[in-house]
């Protein structure tokens, strides 16, 4: 029986280097495969997805992984057409898809939900987003464009730069890399400098350095990973207003960038990363983006199938 079959995927914390290896392994395998064998994996086997937040990426390579896999998706994405509208509770909402699901993705703005979430569902929770905690799915993602842009992990050096207090994806890229040898750089305002009680084991494993000038750091780094600042998770308007824009990569960043280096984004961006370094051959966020439906795709294939891919 493989490690993912019927569990649960809600925190990072739960793998190990062996773990992400075996997902890298089964995403190779699904892009490879010829599609008639890859639409065999999911066959009669249906996505249920629940979405309290808005999502472009998340929700559709979700889909388009479970399309990809020959399977079906069923879900609520705009909750005023749903009936917690009505008033129906959030318990019951996610037992109601997850009767009529065999695995459920569920995307929500509080800390822990996907956890409850996994207390009441009949069905495997996959978390696509849990408030300003972890987005594992995309660090899974993130790991895998890494692995294949760079062909390693280990003995990268690593910057992480933008909104590092609240951004979801930046706590599950952390504690991921931290079952490698990376030296990682976390570059930040000061107002936004990574949360020391969320990342006190990760230190322990890790070299980490702080600082809130990227220009310390960019001519020594073998991949950016730039995050958008926030604006709907900071408490106060003001605040936001005095951190926004704080970080531009534009092409005269990209010009002082290692030749080999690569640009990382979970997207979506607003105006951190320029368009017209879209066509350099440092950026690849689209196709970080794209590497997410394999990912998932392979995610899927191993919680619904005992005997894995
Ligand atoms: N990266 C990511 O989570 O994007 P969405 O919010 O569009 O799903």
């Amino acid at each position: 029986m493989n490690d993912f079959f019927q569990k649960d995927i809600i925190s990072v914390r739960d793998f190990d280097k062996a773990k992400f290896e075996s997902v890298f392994s089964a995403t190779d395998k699904i892009i490879k495969m010829d599609p008639t064998q890859r639409r065999e994996i999911g066959r009669g086997k249906t996505l249920g997805y629940l979405f309290f937040e808005p999502s472009t990426r998340t929700r559709l390579s979700f889909q388009a992984a479970m399309a990809l896999i020959g399977g079906t998706s069923l879900g609520i994405a705009d909750m005023a057409s749903s009936s917690t509208k009505k008033g129906e509770s959030l318990a019951d909402t996610i037992k109601m898809i997850s009767i009529y699901s065999d695995v459920l993705a569920l995307r929500h703005p509080l800390d822990g939900s996907s956890r409850f979430a996994s207390e009441i569902s009949e069905k495997p929770v996959l978390n696509a987003g849990s408030g300003t905690e972890e987005h594992p799915t995309q660090a899974i993602q993130d790991l895998y464009t890494i692995k294949k842009e760079k062909n390693k992990i280990d003995g990268l050096k690593i910057g992480i730069v933008g909104d590092l207090k609240y951004g979801r994806t930046v706590y599950s890229l952390l504690y991921a890399l931290s079952n490698y040898d990376v030296d990682i750089r976390l570059i930040s305002p000061e107002s936004l400098k990574i949360r020391a009680d969320s990342i006190y084991e990760i230190q322990k494993k890790v070299s980490l350095k702080e600082s809130t000038n990227l220009d310390e750091y960019i001519d020594e780094l073998d991949v950016i990973y730039v995050t958008r600042i926030q604006k709907e998770r900071f408490p106060d308007e003001e605040e936001y207003q005095k951190v926004r824009g704080s970080y531009k990569i534009g092409l005269d960043v990209v010009g002082k960038m290692k030749e080999n280096a690569i640009i990382l984004h979970p997207l979506p961006r607003v105006d951190e990363i320029s368009t017209d370094v879209d066509s350099t051959k440092q950026a690849k966020y689209f196709q970080q983006a794209e590497y997410g439906k394999f990912t998932r795709a392979a995610l899927l294939g191993l919680v619904l199938n005992e005997a894995g891919l």
